[in-house]
């Protein structure tokens, strides 16, 4: 079956976009499945960097098609920003992409009412992008939601339906939040001759190419333990962040999956609030900041670093059924002595192996480490599981016994070059 899967297997930013290109080569389409704008997918090629938010990162493989599954909320405004820079760099964009009639879409108030709950919730604030996610799909379970596919309507019913909906937002928002409607109405109309041409039935689209043996790879974005039923409620996102989620997001059925790959990086980071059990509030965590480049690409924030925490992973992995992981940025831990793992945690003096669902719960858990000896040596140039110095080599082993799922693919630089499949172990 041709559908393959690639999803964040920790908070999110593990490099999803960068594995997701190097997956979708010679594939037909690259799906985003759930989640909007708060995504910020990064691929880089030699001096060409992309930071990529509702494109799927099929966008640099020719005649890769691109769609905008069901399951996303997409703000029309930013979605023709992105166009226009992605076009500005060379590439064609337009041709290839496909917007699902059926997504939501994030309006303007939705930005606003973000913020505003966010101020609202003051220390206990979820620490969001600030992009209307929580908000666009609170609409949409609400079924007051506007789909995508009032795009493809005459201009009277745009502007009627468009009204009725932000007629509903000013009167639950009003005076807290200035709903301008007329405005609003306008600047999206003004949307709508760009977006129409690439609003369609992505699900049956989907399906087609199914059927004809094309080759989709399903990308997820943010991550597990952002996941809004997995994850650590309230300090999630809004969508679902696993495996099932990016079938209902797309539209597929199960048995059209051939893998499930979990992306997770050699350490962990986290953007936003909400519990970190291994963060590091010291000189290696900044070390593991700077070196590692930990800074949102949404966003720009300071992302939270720490070790890796294989109890998160292993979650992740046991929800969405890893069928094996790419593991990224083993080269950020070049020239550390030691490097460590999160094997347990000691919750109120008990040792435990899982990480427990409640959030509060999560944030009282101590790790317990197991150490390594670091490798203290470049592994940017490796390209072969054999090129790897030993210790780098027994740390991927160790990391696997802990998550229970191989290593398949490794990443030790930010360019698409520096990424290998681990085939032979023995050489
Ligand atoms: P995503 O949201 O999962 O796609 O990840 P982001 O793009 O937000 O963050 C990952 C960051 O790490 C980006 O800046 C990538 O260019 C970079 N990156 C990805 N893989 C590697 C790697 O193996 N090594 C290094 N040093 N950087 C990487
Ligand atoms: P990618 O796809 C990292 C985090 C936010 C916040 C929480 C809720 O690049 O991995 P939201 O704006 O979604 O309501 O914020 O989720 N978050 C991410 N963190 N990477 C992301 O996307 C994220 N998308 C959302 O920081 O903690
Ligand atoms: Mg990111």
């Amino acid at each position: 079956m041709p559908c393959e899967v690639v999803l964040g297997g920790q908070w999110g930013d593990e490099g999803k976009g960068k594995i997701v290109d190097w997956t979708a080569t010679g594939a037909d389409a690259v799906v985003r499945c759930q989640g909007g704008a708060n995504a910020g997918h990064t691929l880089v090629f030699g001096e060409q960097r992309l930071a990529l938010h509702l494109v799927p990162s099929g966008v640099r493989q020719p005649g890769c098609l691109m769609v905008l599954g069901s399951g996303m909320v997409i703000d029309p405004l930013a979605l023709l920003e992105e166009i226009a820079t992605l076009e500005a760099a060379g590439l064609d964009v337009r041709r290839r992409l496909r917007v699902s009639a059926a997504a939501h879409m994030v309006l303007p108030v939705h930005r606003l009412q973000d913020r505003a709950q966010e101020e609202q919730r003051g220390a206990a604030a979820v620490g969001t992008t600030g992009r209307g996610i929580g908000p666009a799909y609170a609409d949409k379970a609400a079924r007051h939601g506007v789909q995508m596919s009032l795009f493809t309507r005459s201009e009277a019913q745009f502007r009627s339906a468009l009204t009725a909906a932000l007629e509903i937002k000013r009167a639950e928002l009003e005076p807290r939040v200035h709903v301008d409607v007329a405005a609003t109405v306008e600047q999206l109309l003004a949307c709508r001759e760009a977006i129409a041409p690439l609003v369609c039935d992505a699900t049956s689209l989907l399906h087609e190419m199914l059927h004809a043996g094309r080759r989709l790879v399903l990308e997820g974005a943010q991550g597990a333990l952002l996941d809004l039923d997995h994850g650590s409620y309230p300090y999630v996102t809004s969508s679902s962040c696993t495996s099932a989620g990016a079938l209902a997001g797309a539209g597929l059925p199960p048995q059209s999956v051939q893998s499930i790959l979990g992306v997770v990086k050699a350490y962990a980071t986290r953007v936003g609030n909400g519990p970190f059990p291994s963060e590091l509030l010291d000189p290696t965590g900044e070390r593991l900041r700077k070196q590692g480049h930990e800074f949102g690409s949404t966003t720009g924030r300071p992302r939270r670093c720490g070790w890796f925490d294989s109890m998160a992973v292993r979650r992740a992995a046991a929800v969405s059924g890893f069928t094996e992981l790419a593991l990224t940025k083993l080269d950020v831990l070049d020239d550390f002595d030691t490097v460590r793992i999160a094997v347990a945690y000691d919750l109120d003096g008990k040792r435990i192996e899982r990480i427990p669902v409640d959030a509060a719960e999560q944030a009282r858990c101590v790790p317990v480490y197991r150490d390594a000896e670091g490798w203290r040596a470049p592994t940017r140039a490796c390209r072969a599981w054999r090129e790897l110095p030993a210790n780098a080599r027994r740390f991927v082993a160790l990391l696997e016994e802990h998550v229970g799922v191989p290593v398949g693919i490794l990443s030790v630089g930010p360019d698409r070059d520096s990424t290998f499949r681990v085939r032979d172990r023995t050489g």
